[in-house]
């Protein structure tokens, strides 16, 4: 491959002109040990059979955990729950940490699903898929919950939590 004339912070940078929306992340192993982080690499795939995926840097201290989730959830957070971003995004806290001190009850499995987000996407991981330095966690979804009356959406943006993502007037 050809050296890139950019470094990584730049690279960083350029994706962070894409706004996206901001997930809080939950899974748990067959050991019972949980992972929790703040993930905006989130999208749908497929629609049938119901897919959806998101990227995570195997430095990630939740990834030795995510790698054999037996049941990962995934949350849309609403405008007002930037502290649960903040918190999943802190680096040196267990999965357990981060969960400690906030409301959460156990779903499928006991994969802990957080009340009162724009939506939950759970189920069971399809393929990871190794890519650089993260990994693809294809998602195989088989519960879903939605609130389509709840807050907007909290949205990231060049580096940012940025201005919330309301209802537009075009449906697809
Ligand atoms: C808005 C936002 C989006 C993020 N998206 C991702 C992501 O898609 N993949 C990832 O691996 N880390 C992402 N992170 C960083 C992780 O949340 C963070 O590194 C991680 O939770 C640190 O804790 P851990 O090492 O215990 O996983 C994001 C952070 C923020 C604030």
């Amino acid at each position: 491959m050809t050296q890139p004339l950019f470094d990584s912070a730049e690279f960083r940078q350029v994706c962070g002109h894409f706004p996206t929306g901001v997930t809080a992340v939950t899974a748990i192993a067959a050991d019972g040990r949980v992972a929790a982080l703040t993930v905006n690499s989130f999208t749908s795939v497929s629609l049938e059979p119901a897919k959806v995926l998101f990227c995570v840097a195997t430095s990630s201290s939740s990834f030795p955990v995510l790698s054999v989730a037996e049941r990962i959830a995934i949350h849309i957070l609403r405008q007002d729950q930037e502290d649960v971003a903040r918190r999943f995004a802190t680096s040196g806290l267990t999965g357990e940490n981060k969960l400690d001190g906030i409301a959460w009850s156990a779903g499928p499995d006991g994969v802990p699903l957080l009340p009162d987000t724009c939506a939950v996407l759970a189920g069971r991981t399809d393929q990871v898929i190794t890519s650089g330095d993260h990994v693809i966690v294809l998602v195989d979804v088989d519960h879903v919950e939605h609130k389509p009356s709840s807050l907007p959406a909290l949205s990231f943006y060049r580096g940012r939590f940025a201005s919330p993502v309301g209802p537009g007037t075009v449906e697809r």
